[in-house]
């Protein structure tokens, strides 16, 4: 199983943001969903075997975690407008102390970046996309892995530190800055290409 956890360091927790304007309002969840893109879709499919975390940290009710389950997912298109939408349904959702489920497939829940890798220790290992990590290329990867990443931002250092608390390796996909659905791209290239 493979997992993706991307930290929106901006991206909108209380769902009030227009479809319109989920770039500037939303605080770059275009970005997010542009992940979820590249975590799940296929040509002519959807990818079963892959969970994608968006932890959300912007506004007013943050930290929010979206949990999107490759299994279960349905209503899922390659438009941005129409994920977005989904997203927003889940974060209007009335919020408890347990995660919800949002839709099929769609998970909502009040955890932040510590919460969910402490919840993902036991489900492979978790490494971290960074520019100045070792070549993957050239690394022996396991199946069930968890790989870590930012948005337009790095992670920052207090969210480093939270990290390395479960992540031992950093991976390097290449010798410049992608954006990170395409880094998501990459890492899924690299894990088809070892099956
Ligand atoms: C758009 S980048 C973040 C900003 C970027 N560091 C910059 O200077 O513009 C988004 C994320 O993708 C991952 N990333 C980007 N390029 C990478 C690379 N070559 N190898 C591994 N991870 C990368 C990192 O996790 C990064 O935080």
């Amino acid at each position: 199983m493979r997992r993706f956890v991307i930290v929106g360091h901006r991206a909108s927790t209380t769902g009030d943001f227009k479809l319109d304007d989920i770039c500037g309002g939303a605080g770059r969840m275009d970005i997010l969903i542009r992940c979820i893109n590249s975590s799940f879709f296929l040509s002519h499919s959807l990818r079963k075997d892959v969970e994608a975390f968006l932890i959300l940290q912007g506004g007013e009710d943050a930290p929010k975690t979206l949990r999107f389950k490759g299994d279960e997912l349905r209503y899922l298109n390659p438009d941005e407008r129409s994920t977005a939408s989904l997203i927003r349904n889940a974060l209007l959702k009335k919020l408890g102390e347990s995660e919800i489920n949002a839709s099929p497939g769609i998970y909502v829940s009040r955890r932040g970046l510590r919460e969910v890798l402490s919840s993902l220790v036991e489900c492979g290992e978790i490494v971290y996309l960074k520019e100045e990590g070792e070549d993957i290329r050239e690394a022996e990867l396991p199946e069930d892995i968890i790989f870590v990443l930012g948005d337009d931002r790095d992670l920052s250092e207090d969210e480093e530190r939270v990290l390395k608390e479960h992540a031992d390796r950093s991976f390097c996909l290449g010798p410049i800055s992608y954006h990170s659905d395409h880094c998501i791209t990459i890492a899924q290239n690299e894990m088809d290409r070892r099956v």
